[in-house]
């Protein structure tokens, strides 16, 4: 969650639902545990390879990952972070959701091409499809209503941080 002003503007919208913040940064947590007041958000400091699987199996509505660091995206490092994946999976209940922003940037800083670009978005889709999402939409940038530290940031460089949203469901 990072500094948490997403999870609290969408918590802030949607009253009925309980939100769960996870971020392992200790000082992210803090920082938002001291701003929130908002009932229905509970923020967990820890990693989320040790909190994601104490949830009961088909228990979660909506997972919104939101550019994971990239041990968890990165796609030479798939080995490592796919089964993760199909824990989240496991967790959501049956119509469950993934929303997944991320971003690809050239190794040397470069623009990226529409061919590079192209070639990294049908990868990401087709591996989140091998692990048994089903795909809703894909899109070429974040939601506009989305803001985050790291989001604002790579929004003002987009010509060599290009995103892709994912909306993915539990078939
Ligand atoms: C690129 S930032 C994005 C943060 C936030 N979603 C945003 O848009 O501002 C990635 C975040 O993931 C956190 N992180 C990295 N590994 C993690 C893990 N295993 N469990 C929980 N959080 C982690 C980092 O501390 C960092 O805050």
């Amino acid at each position: 969650m990072g500094d948490g002003r997403l999870l609290e503007a969408l918590a802030k919208r949607d009253l009925s639902s309980l939100y769960i913040g996870i971020e392992l940064d200790a000082d992210y947590c803090m920082q938002a545990q001291s701003r929130i007041a908002l009932s229905n958000i509970f923020i967990l400091c820890g990693s989320f390879e040790d909190i994601v699987p104490t949830f009961p199996d088909g228990s979660i509505d909506r997972f919104i990952v939101v550019l994971p660091d990239p041990a968890y995206i990165d796609e030479k490092k798939q080995d490592g972070w796919k089964p993760f994946y199909g824990m989240v999976y496991s967790k959501l209940k049956p119509r469950g959701t993934l929303e997944l922003v991320t971003e690809i940037t050239d190794e040397l800083l470069q623009p990226l091409c529409d061919d590079a670009y192209s070639r990294w978005a049908c990868w990401l889709r087709t591996t989140f499809l091998s692990i048994g999402f089903s795909l809703k939409s894909q899109r070429s940038d974040a939601p506009a209503q989305y803001s985050s530290r790291c989001l604002d940031q790579f929004r003002g460089d987009p010509d060599r941080i290009r995103i892709s949203t994912l909306e993915l469901a539990k078939p």
